[in-house]
């Protein structure tokens, strides 16, 4: 476990520049010169990093237009020696000048100017050069490097140090175009041996100062160290001050970026946080920045008024918010109907794109993002899948106040290690698991994380669509699934996406298994997503009844405690409705119900719906704990002889004559509410001349079967009641 520092953070910085300043006099002899034309999230990350060592930098060529081909390519960069050889004009005969040029888009310091200078002068050079595992651009001048018995051999063009007159006569020959190499360039000079002594050029072979990435993704390990993190290179044994994310290791770089060179501890994430947060602390609801959510329906999707409800529930002025949902399936149009009929005119816009439309997933996210990106009052995108359960309504503001251009929730799936990102990517672009992927998923570490891929849901800014990430078609590329295609897009324009997992934000459902088949199907997804199944069909004050035993017990051995909300009442009786295929009295198997009389009852049951297996569920998950509770020493599989859903009507059935049940125990749930469905009805005992007269909807009676509680239905005299009746055998 890594000791807490519990510092504020200014009394952190000092410490650092207190350690990287020792020596200061020298220090004021560095300068760090580097080439930016734009300010990329990547050149802000480094700046950040140079900002935290205190590290004096000066940019060229900000805001000039970029002559290379392109920044991923390593031909190209003849800009940047241009740009360097006019700055260094003015340093040509300061002796003492220290000059770092150094890459910016994908470099990090991780360490302050002392330790930069000390290891360059123990180099014993006047230019140390960072070291490359291959040769490139040209690999015909293999043959030419010297052999080194141990480090890197080839020369990289992304960093190097020396003092200015030196690296002044380094480029004052430099004639090349915009776009020819660098990299060859500073080959040619150091491969010339007549140059090399005389400009005084080294490399740095063994990482001292520069790690380049590429290569030597093996080589580099996280160190940490009470609340500092350093990469170290364990092949040399060095811990390296400048990283490069050279080539194709972009992403290896984020990776590092997360961890250096900020000021971490695994508990509570970054204590010296990058860019600054966006407070809307103080704000008055008219004043919160507009919010569009596009809300995706791609597919059938389990407890979807669940997912409404919450909706309405974001703690997120509903007139700053705009809606765009795409529906893509028939079985959920009057879900969403209903909402919007019922909701919509809360909000400052709803569009609606229903399956009539035939809009595909990738187009439909496009068309969402695009409404944004059109709207310049729109300040946040808010893509929303159908299948993540937010159970945290303040989401939106915690995303919002993060400031990132892309952010996403960490959500999982419950009690699984699936999530909505990831922390690496395999070679060929799919999903790698990052070493830190498991502890950040159950939260042992906390904090904002730069990955390469987010999906589900995730915040994106509006000034990002219309500026970096503004080509239309974000969600199209090659055959990739909308979700790769948009996260690799993203990648391809340098922004960052990240994820926080620093609150609780919620889960995904499971989509498995999820059949649509029925009136109401989330019903039966007890087995794939059994939490969300409890949350809407378990009664609130089950848990209480369970742990506290808050059980009445209206007559003597006669339990009766809460068990269904009224929506599964509801939902269970309009299931039956539904299959309408009522017993008629007399249908039943009477040797069952009744043991020792004929009872017949109007009735469903489980198995005639196809609910068996999940009834029993129910009875194993939450009855048998109970009775386990309410009988010590008893333990029940709950082995269920009948489960049946009764229907009283005064015309048909109106009430049970006094029997026996063929059980252990019997429950007998009430699904509907007397005084108002129905007069009358309710259960006598008659050894103990003790009736429930006001059955509780939601509520269970649970009740010896034979011998003792000898029972009847008494008659309902109005409307229609309904019971759910089970059967337990041990
Ligand atoms: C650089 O100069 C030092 C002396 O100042 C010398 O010892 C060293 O060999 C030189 N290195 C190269 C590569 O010329
Ligand atoms: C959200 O879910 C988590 C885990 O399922 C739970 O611990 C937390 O209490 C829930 N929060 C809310 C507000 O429902
Ligand atoms: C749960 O119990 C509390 C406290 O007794 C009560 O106020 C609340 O109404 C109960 N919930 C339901 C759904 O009956
Ligand atoms: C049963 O109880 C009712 C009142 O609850 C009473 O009127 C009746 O006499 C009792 N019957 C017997 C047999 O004790």
């Amino acid at each position: 476990m890594v000791p807490q520092l519990l510092l504020l953070p200014g009394l952190l910085l000092t410490l650092l520049m207190a350690e990287g300043s020792s020596g200061s006099k020298q220090e004021e002899n560095l300068l760090v010169l580097t080439v930016a034309t734009k300010e990329t999230e990547g050149f802000k990350r480094f700046k950040r990093s140079a900002q935290l060592f205190n590290y004096k930098v000066q940019v060229l060529g900000l805001e000039e237009e970029w002559h290379g081909e392109d920044d991923k390519k390593a031909a190209g960069g003849g800009q940047k020696v241009r740009l360097l050889k006019s700055a260094l004009k003015q340093h040509e005969d300061k002796e003492d000048l220290i000059i770092l040029f150094t890459e910016s888009y994908d470099v990090l310091f991780a360490s302050g100017p002392a330790e930069l200078l000390k290891k360059f002068k123990q180099a014993k050079s006047k230019v140390v050069f960072s070291a490359e595992t291959f040769v490139y651009p040209d690999r015909k001048l293999e043959a030419k490097y010297s052999q080194v018995r141990d480090g890197k051999r080839f020369l990289g063009s992304g960093g190097f140090i020396g003092y200015a007159p030196n690296l002044n006569k380094l480029v004052e020959d430099w004639k090349g175009l915009d776009s020819d190499s660098d990299q060859l360039f500073y080959t040619n000079i150091f491969l010339d041996p007549e140059k090399r002594e005389n400009i005084n050029i080294t490399l740095d072979q063994r990482c001292r100062i520069f790690q380049n990435l590429n290569g030597a993704l093996d080589e580099v390990v996280l160190k940490f160290e009470n609340a500092r993190v350093r990469a170290r290179n364990v092949m040399y044994d060095t811990l390296p001050v400048l990283i490069h994310g050279n080539g194709p290791t972009k992403l290896q770089l984020n990776y590092l970026g997360n961890y250096i060179p900020r000021v971490w501890t695994f508990e509570t994430g970054c204590t010296v946080c990058d860019e600054g947060l966006r407070s809307l602390t103080g704000f008055k609801d008219d004043a919160l920045p507009l919010v569009l959510i596009g809300i995706f329906i791609e597919q059938p999707t389990p407890f979807l008024s669940q997912f409404f409800l919450r909706l309405q529930n974001l703690q997120y002025p509903k007139k700053r918010t705009q809606l765009f949902i795409h529906n893509h399936e028939q079985h959920h149009l009057s879900r969403v109907d209903t909402f919007v009929k019922e909701h919509g005119k809360e909000y400052h816009t709803v569009k609606v794109i229903g399956p009539e439309n035939h809009v595909e997933n990738a187009d439909a996210r496009n068309m969402g993002m695009d409404l944004c990106r059109q709207d310049p009052d729109c300040e946040y995108y808010f893509s929303l899948d159908a299948e993540v359960v937010l159970n945290n309504s303040k989401v939106l503001r915690s995303l919002i106040e993060q400031n990132k251009l892309v952010i996403t929730p960490l959500v999982s799936r419950q009690g699984k290690l699936w999530s909505n990102f990831w922390g690496a990517l395999s070679p060929d672009g799919y999903y790698a698991r990052s070493e830190d992927y498991v502890d950040i998923v159950q939260g042992r570490r906390v904090g904002v994380w730069n990955v390469p891929y987010v999906s589900s849901i995730y915040l994106v800014k509006g000034s990002a669509l219309r500026s970096q990430l503004k080509q239309r078609d974000l969600f199209h590329h090659g055959k990739l699934d909308a979700d790769m295609a948009f996260c690799h897009n993203v990648r391809d324009q340098g922004v960052f996406m990240f994820v926080t997992n620093q609150h609780h934000f919620g889960h995904t459902l499971s989509l498995e298994n999820y059949q649509t088949t029925h009136l109401h199907n989330d019903l039966w997804q007890i087995f794939s997503n059994p939490e969300d199944w409890k949350e809407k069909y378990i009664h609130e004050n089950y848990t209480r009844a369970l742990k506290e035993k808050l059980v009445e017990t209206p007559c003597p051995d006669v339990y009766w405690f809460p068990i269904f909300t009224d929506v599964a009442c509801d939902e269970l009786v309009e299931e039956m409705e539904h299959f309408g295929q009522w017993s008629k009295g007399g249908n039943t198997d009477s040797r069952l119900l009744g043991g020792y009389e004929n009872v017949p009852t109007i009735d469903i049951h489980m198995n005639q719906i196809g609910f068996e297996r999940e009834w029993y569920r129910f009875l194993l998950d939450y009855i048998a704990p109970i009775t386990e509770k309410l009988y010590p020493g008893y333990y029940t599989q709950t082995q269920f002889e009948l489960a049946f859903v009764v229907r009283y009507k005064p015309d048909e059935q109106p009430s049970l004559v006094p029997h026996h049940d063929a059980s252990t125990f019997t429950i007998n749930i009430a699904l509907n509410r007397v005084g108002i469905d129905y007069e009358g009805g309710g259960c006598r005992f008659l050894r103990y001349n003790c009736s429930i007269r006001a059955p509780r909807k939601g509520w269970t009676l649970l009740h010896p079967g034979r011998l003792t509680h000898y029972h009847e239905g008494l008659p309902t005299t109005k409307g229609t009641r309904y019971i759910a009746v089970s059967f337990l055998d041990p």
